[in-house]
């Protein structure tokens, strides 16, 4: 399941940098410097990868890292393909098989998303804690096989959670949690649109991260998942949305995660 280009992938880089890689990052909007942080890093674009997308929005990097982050073995994957890019919920699949076929049991996924509270505000964090899946694909698509029937109620791993809240404690950081709606994009949600994911149980919208999740979870990774807030949600202040604000705002969260992301680490690898 696993797949021929994932493994060559995986055996490349251990060709090159050959480590006990445990823990897999997706960085999204903004948070291209966590990558800057690898120590001994092996860095690969993606290009240059077979199966690996092509990624194209600005702001994001095509770059896949793999070496050491405060000590502990990761692979980094800087830049992702979005469904809108392509159509294709499963442009991720190759990436995240990757991290499992290198022996990863952790993934870590980032985004950028609007929020739903206006105490939950741009800049602020928030951890996943579950997922609605309006844009309605499903990167396990044309999967054959019984394992495509993945359960998701323990999607967003209990004792990963405890961990990041933990790091962001010891941080000073403030993590808001919550429900994380996924829209296809690339347009913006309406005014409308946000009242129904309000009455559906969503605290943030975005248009990522959903179809990695599956992934992870199909390949059998824990899965945690931060979204930086980098504005309210549609309708909610006068002003419209755009993806200048989006990666204005992102690295002022960034900031934070990615000393969150770093402690959690050390810890981890003190365990
Ligand atoms: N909607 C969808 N995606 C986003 C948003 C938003 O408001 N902000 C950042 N990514």
């Amino acid at each position: 399941m696993i797949g021929p280009e994932a493994e060559a992938a995986a055996a490349a880089i251990r060709a090159a940098n050959d480590l006990p890689y445990s823990v897999g990052l997706i960085l999204g909007s903004g948070l291209g410097a966590l990558a800057e942080a690898v120590s001994d890093p092996l860095r690969i674009p993606y290009e240059d990868l077979a199966g690996f997308p092509a990624s194209g929005v600005s702001s994001h990097r095509g770059e896949l890292i793999a070496g050491r982050l405060e000590g502990v073995p990761v692979v980094v994957l800087a830049g992702r393909s979005h469904y809108y890019e392509s159509g294709n919920a499963a442009a991720m699949r190759v990436p995240v098989a990757t991290l499992k076929a290198l022996g990863c049991d952790t993934l870590i996924a980032t985004n950028a998303a609007g929020s739903l509270r206006t105490h939950v505000g741009p800049g602020d964090l928030m951890l996943i804690t579950d997922h609605i899946n309006f844009a309605g694909a499903d990167p396990l698509i044309g999967e054959p096989g019984e394992a495509r029937f993945v359960g998701m109620t323990g999607a967003y791993d209990e004792s990963l959670r405890a961990a990041l809240f933990g790091a962001a404690e010891r941080e000073g950081i403030a993590l808001a949690s919550g429900v994380y709606m996924w829209f296809s994009g690339p347009s913006f949600e309406t005014p409308a649109e946000i009242r129904l994911a309000r009455t559906v149980g969503a605290d943030a919208v975005g248009m990522s991260t959903v179809p990695e999740v599956i992934l992870g979870r199909f390949f059998g990774l824990r899965v945690a998942a931060v979204s930086t807030i980098t504005n309210l949600a549609a309708g909610m202040t006068g002003a419209e949305l755009s993806h200048e604000e989006t990666k204005q705002i992102g690295p002022l969260g960034a900031v934070k995660l990615e000393r969150i992301l770093r402690r959690f680490l050390r810890d981890r690898g003190l365990r």
